[in-house]
């Protein structure tokens, strides 16, 4: 019997790349690991760092571009508002395409846009 090991990529094998806005760092995402710790592994400092498991809200970001998929998020960090803006909390997503974010997003300024899809 012959097996091929490379047929059998499991879902830990796909990664995403990570851009933060208006920086040139990146970092890679796998599927099955949230974006703070992905970030943490690549020995990156850009999203704030505290409990690593939803409760303190230190790792706030803004997604302004991609997909992902979250675990349950705090409304003490993350109003439904502020959800449904792209706010989320570096910690509990996990991407599911490439990505753009911002760290500790400040507040828009008027004429701002968010970018499209390509
Ligand atoms: S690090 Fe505390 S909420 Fe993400």
């Amino acid at each position: 019997m012959n097996k091929n090991k490379t047929s059998n990529a499991s879902k830990s094998d796909v990664r995403y790349l990570i851009r933060i806005y208006d920086r040139t760092e990146t970092f890679q995402a796998p599927e099955n690991r949230n974006l703070l710790v992905s970030m943490e592994q690549t020995r990156l400092a850009m999203i704030g760092v505290g409990c690593r498991g939803g409760g303190c809200g230190k790792c706030r970001i803004r997604v302004l571009k991609g997909g992902y998929n979250s675990k349950r998020m705090s409304r003490a960090w993350i109003s439904e508002e502020e959800e449904a803006q792209g706010m989320v909390l570096a910690c509990r997503i996990f991407a599911r395409s490439d990505m753009l974010i911002v760290p500790y997003p400040p507040k828009l300024t008027p004429g701002y846009q968010m970018l499209s899809h390509d």
